[in-house]
């Protein structure tokens, strides 16, 4: 698993449930939505808020500061005023643990 860092257990993301980690440079949300996981970062590209707890519609986290959406599948921004993608991360499940892959840099 080249570049994955652990960040949870499956029992730390209960299913429609998610879960918070820092990375050194950003915090990230996992999401477990029907026993899937996805991952992106915790920051809206509008204007830097958190997305934090703002509210899941399917697969799309809504920004609670000005109701841009993002995929959380692939960070993809889905409505306005946010045109830029969010950070998405792959993400493994391997003996009850969560792993995340971080970019090469
Ligand atoms: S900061 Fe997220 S929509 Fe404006």
């Amino acid at each position: 698993m080249s570049n994955y860092i652990r960040i949870a257990h499956v029992n730390d993301v209960p299913e429609n449930g998610r879960f918070f980690f820092d990375l050194p440079e950003e915090t990230v949300i996992l999401f477990n939505i029907g026993g899937q996981y996805y991952c992106i970062a915790d920051l809206c590209t509008h204007d830097e808020g958190p997305l934090e707890d703002g509210a899941l519609y399917d697969y799309e986290v809504e920004c609670p500061r000005h109701g841009a959406r993002f995929d959380v599948r692939t960070g993809k921004a889905t409505c306005f005023p946010a045109t830029e993608p969010v950070p998405a991360y792959p993400v493994k499940v391997k003996d009850d643990y969560i792993y995340i892959q971080l970019p090469q840099r």
